[in-house]
């Protein structure tokens, strides 16, 4: 896939066809992006944890909240549209680097577009109950979850748009499913000296 193409489609993915596993060659993709991540201070402060039990990623769901600005009734994907693979990304408790979010923003892009090049889609999701999480994943009291990032592959389309005319940058979805992504124009965005 062309760089560019791939970083136009690399889009959240919100539903996912819950019949096809991640398969093993696209983990260990997923896996070496996670390790080659850049780092502040090359520090290396983040885990993960990858939970692809049909089980667990059943138990996980009810405590992860979709898509906030279609409200999470729509937003939610439905029964054999759910995620196939959860992974935690953990930091130690009240860790004092103050670049981690930096981390894991960067760690999570890795990961995630090693996926898409697999034609996984993904999910990356602040917007979660980490206390169950962290209950039904036993994840040891000393680690944090900073997100979770959701996969599989996906049941719908995404494409970026324009911003209408009065500027809202609110994503949307149609009747079949599909997400509309409003990204701001060059012009508005970025300044050249
Ligand atoms: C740090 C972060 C946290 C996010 N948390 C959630 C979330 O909890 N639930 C959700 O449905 N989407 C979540 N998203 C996805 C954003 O809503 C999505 O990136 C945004 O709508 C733009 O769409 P795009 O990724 O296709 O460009 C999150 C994205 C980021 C970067």
């Amino acid at each position: 896939m062309d760089i560019m193409e791939l970083l136009r489609t690399k889009r959240t993915y919100r539903r996912f066809d819950q019949s096809r596993p991640i398969p093993p060659e696209a983990l260990a993709d997923m896996m070496e992006a996670a390790r080659l991540a850049s780092s502040a201070g090359n520090l290396q402060p983040l885990r993960y944890l990858a939970v692809q039990s049909p089980e667990l990623t059943e138990a996980v769901f009810p405590y992860t909240y979709w898509a906030a600005a279609l409200t999470d009734e729509v937003g939610r994907p439905k029964e054999g549209r759910h995620p196939v693979m959860y992974w935690a990304v953990l930091c130690e408790k009240d860790s004092k680097n103050a670049s981690i979010r930096v981390d894991a923003g960067l760690a999570m892009d890795n990961i995630i577009t090693a996926a898409w090049y697999h034609g996984i889609g993904s999910c990356m999701m602040g917007n979660i109950d980490r206390d169950k999480i962290r209950e039904i994943l036993k994840i040891d009291p000393s680690l944090e979850i900073l997100y979770m990032i959701a996969f599989g592959y996906p049941a719908h389309t995404s494409t970026v748009v324009s911003p209408d005319e009065t500027g809202s940058l609110k994503y949307s979805m149609d009747a079949q499913e599909n997400f509309f992504v409003p990204k701001r124009e060059i012009k508005d965005l970025i300044q050249i000296l």
